[in-house]
């Protein structure tokens, strides 16, 4: 956000303030996935692989429940498909079950690197992720 001071002809005191699209963003609230406090979300620490540098869009139903792939190996993304269950891969994570509070369109996290796990939080952002993936 910047502000402005301006002082026009009339000599009364403007005030301006300008937000630009990246404070849009940060002001903007994550979601809250309604299963986390009942799944295992906050229990895996380990992050999957890189599998997008940016979020996906999708329109989700407030009455289902989704499984977020977290190992990053779907080929369905950013749902699972099951394939963490293949064990030759030896994957580690499990899906992120989740629900939402207003069926609607919601940007999913697809680097699965979010601290908001499934929803994108802007950490896809960072150098490493941007790089990691062309
Ligand atoms: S896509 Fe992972 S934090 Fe945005």
């Amino acid at each position: 956000m910047s502000i402005i001071l301006r002082l026009n002809l009339r000599s009364s005191l403007m005030l301006q303030v300008r937000f630009n699209s990246k404070d849009a963003a940060s002001a903007k609230t994550i979601p809250k996935n309604l299963l986390e406090d009942k799944q295992t979300a906050v229990l895996q620490k380990e992050n999957g692989a890189i599998f997008d540098k940016r979020p996906f869009k999708i329109s989700l139903d407030k009455d289902k429940t989704y499984s977020w792939c977290l190992c990053g190996k779907s080929k369905s993304q950013p749902l699972c498909d099951g394939m963490h269950k293949n064990e030759f891969l030896k994957i580690k994570q499990r899906p992120i079950r989740f629900k939402v509070e207003k069926t609607g369109d919601y940007w999913l996290c697809n680097c699965k690197q979010t601290s908001h796990r499934p929803f994108c939080d802007g950490t896809h952002k960072q150098p490493h992720i941007q790089t990691a993936v062309k």
